[in-house]
C-alpha cells in the first residue's frame, strides 16, 4: 500500500509544472533527482504517538546552531523500516505532523545496516529545533522513538543588508532578529571600529493578519511562520567614497563587522557609476541548488564583483519567490546578506511578492480594491497573499514615492527609478503622475544617465500572449513619457531569459543615443525559460539558455551595458549607450505592433 502511495506521488510530481514546483525546506529531491514539491510530501498522520525506545538513537554533532549552519545528523535503529523517517520541527512545541520537513532513513547514507547519518543546512528562524526519529507502521501510525534538539543562537542578528536613502550623507542599515531589544548599528571609519558612533533603529513586524490572505495567512510550519522583528538604522554624516565598518544587533549578540563606501554627493565629482541589475532570482539551498538553479551561482559572481568595486544593485522583482513561505524568505534574506552588508541592494516588487486577490485593504501601497487587473492583464495572485507586506517590512527604500513599490534616487551619474509593473501605470494614474513629476525634476548635468527599471518588460519577442500584450500596454502608457524625458535605458525582468532591443520608440529602431534601450534580464536564478522567439526588426539579442546579469559602467558620456554569465562571467552581449541627443521629430506613440 504504502509502495502505491508513493508512486502516485511521484507521477504526480512528473505531471506538475515545474514552474509551479515548491521546493521544500530542505530541498528535497527523490531517486530521479527532480524537485520534491512541499505539498506532496506532507502525509497526514492519525493516532501519532510519543513512545521513546531506548533502542533507537538520534543525535546531531551539535546542540546549538548559528544561522545558515551545516549538522551532521546520525540515527540508529535495530528495526529500521523503509518509510521512517527524520522529522525536524521548529519550534521543539510543534505537533507530530507538524514537521518543517523531513528525510526518510532510507535515504540516508548506511541505512541497510540499521543506522544513518546526514547533512542538512539550518536557518536560525528564531526557535530551537527538535529531530525526532518517527517509525512509521503498515497503518501510516507514526510513533516517535527518539528526539534531540537544537538551540539557536539567542537573538541572533542577522540578514544584514544596506540601501541609499537618495540623501546625501545616508545610509540605511537593516537587519532581522528575535527580539526586539535596544537594536543600534556602531560604525566607524576604523575596522576595529575605534571610536565608533552608535545609531539606534527602529522595528517592525507583522502577523499572519497582516497579510492579505491565503495561502501566506495560514499559520502551519510551512507558510505563516513568525518573522521576528525588522531593524532599520539609519546613518547620517557619511562622507562620499570613505570606507565605513559597522556591526548590528544588541550589545548582547552583535553581528561580524561589515563595510561599505559613503555614496557621492549631488556635488561630488564621480568618474564613473557601476551597477549591476536583474530580476528572478528565488533561493538557492547550499550545497544544493534547490528550484532556482542559477542562484547560486549568480550569488558568487556578485559577492567576485562587490569585491571589485560596485556602487549598487538593483533587483527588479521576483526575490524569493516565497509566496507565503516563510522560510524561503529566511533562506533568501541570508543568501542576499553576504553582498547586501557591504553594496546597496535596492529592489522593486514583481508579481511573486505583491499580486493579490483578496485582502486589499491590508495593501500596504495603498492600491484600491485588490490591485491593478485590467482586463487585458495577467495578473492574478501570484504573491500568494502575501501582498507586498513581507517585503515592505524587510527592505526600506528611499521615501519619496511610494515605499519600495516606487521610488528613485541619485548615485554618481545616474538618476534611478524602479517603478511597479503591478500596480496601474497608465495616465492618470497615482503612478504615472509621480513618474512623469520625478522624471521632470531630473538635472542631466548632474545625472546625466536616467535608468528606469520595472518588473515586466514592455518589449518581449519571446512570449506572445499573456506578457507580450501587459508588455503593448505598457508601451501605450508610459513610451511617449520615456521619450520626452530621454529615458536611456530600461530594465526588465519576469521573463527568465535575457533579450536586449535596438534603441527603439513604438516599436521603429532608431539612432543610438535617440530613443529607450529595453533590457530583460530575468536570468539571475529562477529555472530559464525556453519558450520560443517571435522575429521582431527591434530585438537584437536573445538568450535563454545561460543564468547572468547585467553590468553598467556609466561616464559622463556613455553606458557600457554588458550581460554577464554565472558561472564563468562571459560577457554575452555588449553595447554602448551614448547621450541623448535632442529629441527628433514627432512620433506616433499609439502604434499597436
Ligand atoms: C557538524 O557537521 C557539519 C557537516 O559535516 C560540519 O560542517 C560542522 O562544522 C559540524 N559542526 C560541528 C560543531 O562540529
Ligand atoms: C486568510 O485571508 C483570507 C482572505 O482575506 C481570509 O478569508 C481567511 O480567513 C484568512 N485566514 C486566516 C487563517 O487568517
Ligand atoms: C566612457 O566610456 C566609453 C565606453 O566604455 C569609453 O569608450 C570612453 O573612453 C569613456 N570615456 C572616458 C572619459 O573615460
Ligand atoms: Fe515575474
Amino acid at each position: 500500500m504504502f509502495l502505491i502511495v508513493w508512486l502516485l506521488l511521484l507521477e504526480n510530481i512528473g505531471a506538475r509544472n515545474l514552474r509551479n514546483i515548491e521546493h521544500t525546506p530542505f530541498h528535497k529531491r527523490n531517486a530521479q533527482n527532480i524537485l520534491l514539491d512541499v505539498r506532496d510530501t506532507h502525509v497526514l498522520f492519525s493516532d501519532s504517538v510519543f513512545s521513546q525506545d531506548e533502542s533507537v538513537k538520534l543525535f546531531a554533532n551539535t546542540s546549538m546552531i548559528s544561522n545558515e549552519e551545516a549538522v551532521e545528523i546520525t540515527w540508529n535503529n535495530p528495526a529500521a523500516n523503509l518509510f521512517d523517517m527524520i522529522a525536524i520541527y521548529t519550534p521543539p512545541s510543534r505537533r507530530i505532523e507538524d514537521y518543517l520537513d523531513f528525510r526518510y532513513v532510507s535515504d540516508t547514507k548506511g541505512w541497510e545496516k540499521n543506522q544513518g547519518v546526514f547533512k542538512e543546512i539550518l536557518f536560525n528562524m528564531r526557535a530551537d529545533y527538535e529531530l525526532r526519529y518517527l517509525a512509521i507502521d503498515v497503518h501510516q501510525k507514526a510513533t516517535v522513538k527518539a528526539t534531540f534538539r537544537i538551540s539557536v543562537q539567542d537573538n541572533e542578528p542577522m540578514h544584514g543588508h544596506i540601501a541609499v536613502t537618495g540623501r546625501p550623507g545616508e545610509m540605511r542599515v537593516m537587519w532581522g532578529s528575535a527580539k526586539s531589544d535596544n537594536p543600534r548599528v556602531k560604525f566607524s571609519q576604523s575596522p576595529d571600529l575605534k571610536n565608533s558612533m552608535t545609531v539606534s533603529a527602529t522595528t517592525t513586524t507583522y502577523t499572519a493578519d497582516d497579510l492579505c490572505g491565503s495561502r501566506a495567512n495560514i499559520t502551519n510550519p510551512l507558510m505563516f511562520q513568525d518573522p521576528g522583528f525588522f531593524h532599520t538604522a539609519l546613518l547620517k554624516g557619511l562622507k562620499p567614497g570613505v570606507r565605513y565598518y559597522y556591526t548590528y544587533g544588541t550589545d548582547k549578540a552583535t553581528s561580524k563587522t561589515a563595510s561599505f563606501t559613503g555614496a557621492p554627493y549631488p556635488e561630488t565629482k564621480v568618474a564613473k557609476t557601476r551597477f549591476i541589475g536583474f530580476g528572478d532570482m528565488g533561493v538557492h539551498y547550499p550545497p544544493f541548488h534547490g528550484d532556482s538553479t542559477g542562484a547560486a551561482d549568480v550569488t558568487k559572481a556578485l559577492e567576485e564583483e562587490a569585491a571589485k568595486g560596485l556602487d549598487f544593485i538593483l533587483h527588479f522583482g521576483d526575490l524569493s519567490y516565497a509566496r507565503g513561505r516563510g522560510y524561503s524568505w529566511d533562506q533568501f534574506m541570508s543568501q542576499m546578506s553576504t553582498v547586501a552588508e557591504q553594496i546597496p541592494y535596492m529592489v522593486g516588487v514583481g508579481n511573486h511578492e505583491y499580486d493579490h486577490v483578496s485582502g486589499g485593504e491590508k495593501d500596504p501601497s495603498g492600491a484600491p480594491e485588490n490591485g491593478f487587473h485590467p482586463d487585458w492583464g495577467n495578473y492574478g495572485e501570484d504573491g500568494g497573499g502575501e501582498c507586498g507586506v513581507p517585503t515592505v517590512h524587510r527592505y526600506v527604500s528611499p521615501d519619496n514615492g511610494n515605499g519600495v513599490f516606487w521610488y528613485s534616487f541619485d548615485y554618481g551619474l545616474v538618476h534611478v527609478i524602479q517603478f511597479s509593473s503591478e500596480h496601474d501605470f497608465r495616465p492618470g494614474s497615482r503612478q504615472f503622475l509621480w513618474l512623469e513629476r520625478d522624471l521632470k525634476s531630473v538635472d542631466r548635468k548632474r545625472t546625466p544617465w536616467v535608468v528606469m527599471t520595472s518588473h515586466r518588460p514592455l518589449y518581449t519577442s519571446q512570449e506572445q500572449n499573456g506578457d507580450h500584450i501587459v508588455g503593448l500596454h505598457m508601451r501605450l502608457a508610459l513610451e511617449e513619457l520615456f521619450y520626452v524625458y530621454k529615458v536611456n535605458i530600461h530594465l526588465a525582468g519576469h521573463l527568465h531569459s535575457y533579450e536586449r532591443t535596438c534603441p527603439v520608440i513604438a516599436g521603429d529602431c532608431v539612432s543610438p543615443g535617440s530613443g529607450t534601450v529595453y533590457v530583460i534580464v530575468g536570468s539571475a536564478g529562477k529555472f530559464l525559460d525556453a519558450e520560443s522567439y517571435t522575429e521582431y526588426p527591434w530585438s537584437k539579442y536573445q538568450n535563454c539558455e545561460k543564468f547572468g546579469y547585467e553590468r553598467i559602467t556609466a561616464n559622463t558620456t556613455h553606458m557600457l551595458v554588458e550581460f554577464v554569465t554565472a558561472p564563468g562571467g562571459q560577457v554575452l552581449d555588449n553595447f554602448i549607450v551614448p547621450s541623448w541627443e535632442e529629441n527628433l521629430a514627432h512620433r506616433d506613440f499609439k502604434k499597436w505592433n
